[in-house]
This record gives structure tokens, C-alpha cells and sequence, in this order.
């Protein structure tokens, strides 16, 4: 099915989910997010992960907010008044922080605890694409994340064993569409991509024996995404030229 049926004026909301760490989910969401930017479309982070490294990332201190992601989900404050402008034009953020590490637990007393996440999207104004930055966990942020979403984009690491993990969160992508939101869509990005290594390619083979739905662009490897990360920018706005933002921009592309 092509996700942008979805998109016709309305938002495309995005979760970028894979519970194996280090695959590529917070480089995903921060240059995807930046590339729509160039693209003329408004786009809200939302970072999910107590770790904060979304947050880190677009050069902001976690620690300097007094409101957040969680004290929204916890006491209700509309997500809007937790919104912080970030140094890319047209691109939001919703700041995480360590203590979104309680939510897992404190919700499992709490009613109706998937919806949460959708229930505050719902409330705040219009943006073009919703891209929320999962944990590296099947637990209930990422049940929350992906319930409220249309899509999950799922970074696959092109390495043989991060391909092979992929089953458990297929499993959790089948479990929320029975239960909470039938009609998320998923759709693989291989990322970390050595050109011209033999097993990087046989990866990339597998994965489209594997599974069709995959985006054409592949994200390569490259150390200028941990560079940019020191930086707190995203590629395209420190080299607009380099291989890794062009190939954010063209996955953007792919979306719109
Ligand atoms: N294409 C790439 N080439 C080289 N390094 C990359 C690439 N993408 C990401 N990285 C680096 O790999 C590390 C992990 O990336 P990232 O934080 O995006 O992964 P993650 O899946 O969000 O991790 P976690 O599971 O901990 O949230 C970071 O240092 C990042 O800068
Ligand atoms: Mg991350």
C-alpha cells in the first residue's frame, strides 16, 4: 500500500522504531526530519526515549526543560506548551528526558494506556509530518508510539545479524495492528550501508528477499552523522553536499 494515501493534507505521522540499539533511529528521525524541512514542509519531533538522544542531537540540554514529553503524557499539559523551536527552520521538538523512564512502569495501572501518546497528538495544531523517535525496547513508549502512528519506518543496520532481529519487532508491528491501530504501515530503511563491501550487499539483497517494502535509498556509512552529532546539527545543515545528507534527502523524498 503506498503511505501517501495518508498524507493527502493532512499529517504523516512517523514512528522510528527498531528495539535493536544503534541502528540508526535518532540519525533517521533528526536528518529525515531536517531534509522535509528543506522540502517546505513542517515537521514536529517528538523524542521518546528517556535516553534523550534526539533532544542531545538538535544541540538542546534535556535537562534545561522544566516540561517535557513526560510531564506532558503524566499530567496531561497539552503537548503544545512543551514545544521548542530547534536551529532547523520549520522543525519542532517535543524534549525527552530521563525521567520518561518511569512512564513504562507508572502506566501499567493507567486505563486505556496505548492511547495515550495518540490521544495528546490529537490535540496539537497542524504540521505536515509528526516524527517520533522510539527507545531501543518493545515496552510500552514504543506501544504508545506506534499506535498513534500511520507509519513506522524501521532502520535495519546493513549487517547479517541486525537483519535477523528483526522478527520480535515485526512481531510487536502485528500485535499493535490487531489491537490498537490497524492501520500502521511499515516500511524498512537499511542504514550504515559500507558501499562496495561484499557482505554489505549481500545484506541488502536478503533484505529485499525478505520483505518488499523497503525504501529505495540507502543510508551509507559514514563518520560525518557522528560528527554532525557533536555539533548539534544535522548533516544537511553543516554539508548540505555530503553523501549522508543527500541520501536523508532523497529518503524525503521518497515520503512526499
Ligand atoms: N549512517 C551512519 N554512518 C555512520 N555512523 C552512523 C550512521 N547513522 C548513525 N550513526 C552513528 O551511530 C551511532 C548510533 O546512531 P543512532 O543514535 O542514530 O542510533 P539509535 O538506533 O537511535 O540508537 P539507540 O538505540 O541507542 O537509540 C551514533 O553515534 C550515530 O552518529
Ligand atoms: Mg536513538
Amino acid at each position: 500500500m503506498d503511505i501517501r494515501i495518508y498524507c493527502k493534507g493532512g499529517t504523516l505521522i512517523i514512528s522510528i522504531s527498531n528495539h535493536k540499539g544503534g541502528v540508526g533511529k535518532t540519525t533517521t528521525a533528526l536528518n529525515l526530519a531536517a531534509s522535509l524541512a528543506i522540502l517546505k514542509k513542517s515537521v514536529l519531533l517528538i523524542d521518546l526515549d528517556p535516553q534523550a538522544s534526539l533532544t542531545i542531537s538538535t544541540g538542546l540540554n534535556p535537562d534545561s526543560f522544566q516540561e517535557n514529553v513526560y510531564t506532558s503524557l503524566v499530567n496531561g499539559k497539552p503537548l503544545s506548551l512543551v514545544t521548542q523551536a530547534t536551529s532547523i527552520d520549520k522543525v519542532s521538538i517535543i524534549p525527552s528526558n530521563i525521567d520518561l523512564s518511569a512512564f513504562e512502569v507508572e502506566l501499567q495501572t493507567t486505563l486505556s494506556r496505548e492511547f495515550k501518546l495518540k490521544h495528546a497528538i490529537q490535540k496539537l495544531p497542524h504540521y505536515d509530518f509528526i516524527i517520533i523517535d522510539c527507545p531501543p525496547a518493545l515496552g510500552n513508549l514504543t506501544i504508545n508510539a506506534l499506535t498513534a502512528s500511520d507509519m513506522v519506518l524501521v532502520p535495519v543496520q546493513a549487517e547479517y545479524l541486525a537483519l535477523r532481529a528483526l522478527q520480535k519487532h515485526n512481531d510487536l508491528v502485528d500485535l499493535v495492528k490487531k489491537n490498537t491501530n490497524p492501520k500502521i504501515h511499515c516500511k524498512y530503511l537499511v542504514t550504515m550501508f559500507s558501499k562496495g563491501t561484499l557482505h554489505a550487499n549481500e545484506v541488502l539483497t536478503e533484505a529485499h528477499n525478505l520483505y518488499k517494502n523497503i525504501f529505495k535509498t540507502v543510508i551509507p556509512r559514514t563518520i560525518k552523522f557522528p560528527d554532525a552529532v557533536t555539533a548539534g546539527k544535522a548533516l544537511i545543515q553543516l554539508m548540505p553536499a555530503a553523501s549522508g545528507a543527500e541520501a536523508y534527502k532523497a529518503v524525503a523524498k521518497e515520503l512526499i
